[in-house]
C-alpha cells in the first residue's frame, strides 16, 4: 500500500517580508507544495502561541512561522518575541508528547522567494515523514480509495 498521507501545514507569515517572499515565489513561478495554507499577520511578533495550538488541534500536522530577519523587523524587535515564543512552543510540545519538529521558524526577506519555497518544501517532507498528528482523533487528510457502489437497475 502506498503512503497517501498529505500533510496539512499552516504557515504564519509576516506582511512585510515572508508573505511578500511567498508572493514573489508565486510570481516567479517557483513551485512549492500546495500543502501549506498561508495566514498573513502584520508581524511575526503578532503570533500568539494559542494560534499554533489552535491550528494543530484543528487538523494541521505542522505549523511554519516566518518573519523578517533579526534586526529587520518593521516593528523593531517583535521578531525576537516570535523567536522566544517559538522556543517556548517547542518545549511545550515536547511536554505534550508531540514532536517539536512539527513547528519551524524561518526568517525570509521579501526578496527570498526561492529560499521560502525551499523551506516550505523541506518542511512538508519532514512533516510527511513524521506522519499525521491526529490531535483529538481528527482523521488525517489521506486519499481514500473509491468505493464501488452497486446501483439497482
Ligand atoms: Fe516582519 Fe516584524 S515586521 S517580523
Amino acid at each position: 500500500m502506498t503512503n497517501t498521507f498529505e500533510p496539512v501545514i499552516i504557515g504564519f507569515t509576516c506582511n512585510w517580508c515572508s508573505y511578500r517572499a511567498a508572493d514573489l515565489a508565486g510570481t516567479a513561478r517557483v513551485k512549492y507544495p500546495p500543502n501549506i495554507r498561508l495566514i498573513r499577520l502584520m508581524c511575526s511578533g503578532r503570533l500568539d502561541p494559542t494560534f499554533v495550538f489552535k491550528a494543530l488541534s484543528s487538523g494541521a500536522d505542522g505549523v511554519l512561522i516566518t518573519g523578517c530577519h533579526p534586526g529587520e523587523c518593521h516593528y523593531l524587535e517583535q521578531n525576537y518575541k516570535a523567536l522566544r515564543r517559538y522556543l517556548m512552543l517547542r518545549r511545550v510540545l515536547v511536554q505534550m508528547g508531540i514532536e517539536p519538529e512539527r513547528i519551524r521558524l524561518v526568517w525570509a526577506s521579501a526578496a527570498e522567494g526561492v529560499k521560502l519555497a525551499q523551506e516550505i518544501a523541506s518542511f512538508t517532507e519532514e512533516i510527511r515523514a513524521l506522519g499525521p498528528l491526529n490531535w483529538n482523533g481528527i482523521e488525517p487528510a489521506v486519499a481514500q480509495p473509491e468505493k464501488e457502489v452497486a446501483y439497482e437497475t
